[in-house]
């Protein structure tokens, strides 16, 4: 009883997640649900993109990164990845005004030359327009592979060393960071996944090496600011011990 006690029900703000990233998944089976093609559940996931991302800027989340596209995902019949690639040029046009409106940054990680041509240009040009946004950096992962991020910046390294400008033994995980797309974004303290899968899907190996894990059995095209406002909640309410024991936590608290 006790412990229940002590859990919190709602957010402190003062401890908030810096960064929180998210696999959206589920859009398909939430089209089947409603016998509509899965186009209709990408769209339907717009909707929820829209409110979590101003809900967690207006929460005071500083860096949120959205699983959008895989490398993986290239394997999807033509036509859904056809319409996913308009549905983003069509989303990033139409919602540009709104980043600029919620002081937003948007930014892009994955391997951005593999797009089509009208998707990488739109994506440019939101990313520049809203450079200088301050409140909260929104990051798409498009053709995103945690593998394929890691294996470039073992390219990066390995040149660094055959130009002489890295010596082996300074190589360290300061600059193996450095060499990673998302070098200039903090590791996400919370990972969440929607639609009651339990898998990594290759986002993040590296960067979620202490990340807490949040699973919820909601479809992506269902998810708002509240079920985020949950999922805070919960992470709030765990014991973050990076290996150290719970006394020693307890004790560095007090
Ligand atoms: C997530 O929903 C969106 C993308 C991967 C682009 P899915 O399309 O994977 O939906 P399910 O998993 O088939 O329900
Ligand atoms: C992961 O979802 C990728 C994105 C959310 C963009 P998938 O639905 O493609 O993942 P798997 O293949 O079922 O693991
Ligand atoms: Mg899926």
């Amino acid at each position: 009883m006790s412990v229940l006690k002590n859990l919190k029900t709602s957010i402190n703000t003062e401890r908030l997640p810096r960064h929180i990233a998210i696999i959206m998944d589920g859009n398909g089976r939430w089209a089947k649900q409603q016998s509509k093609l899965r186009v209709f559940g990408h769209q339907g996931g717009v909707e929820a993109v829209r409110d979590t991302v101003e809900g967690a800027a207006e929460m005071g989340i500083k860096y949120l990164t959205l699983y959008a596209f895989s490398t993986e995902n290239w394997n999807r019949p033509k036509l859904e990845i056809d319409a996913l690639m308009e549905l983003l040029v069509n989303t990033i046009n139409k919602e540009t005004r709104t980043l600029m409106d919620n002081d937003i940054r948007l930014q892009a990680i994955g391997n951005i030359e593999s797009l089509p041509k009208k998707c990488k240009r739109n994506l440019e040009e939101a990313i520049n327009k809203t450079a200088n946004n301050k409140r909260m950096t929104l990051v798409l992962a498009l053709s995103y592979s945690s593998k394929w991020e890691i294996i470039e910046a073992v390219k990066k390294i390995a040149e660094k060393v055959e130009k002489q400008k890295l010596q082996i033994r300074d190589i360290n995980e300061e600059i193996f960071n450095s060499c990673l797309s998302t070098h200039n974004i903090p590791n996400p303290e919370l990972l969440i996944r929607t639609s009651g899968e339990h898998r990594i899907s290759n986002f993040l190996l590296w960067q979620i090496a202490y990340s807490e894990l949040y699973f919820t059995d909601v479809l992506w095209p269902d998810f708002r600011r509240e079920h985020l406002n949950d999922a805070i909640v919960n992470y709030q309410n765990r014991e973050r011990r990076f290996g150290k024991t719970s006394e020693q936590i307890e004790k560095e608290n007090a």
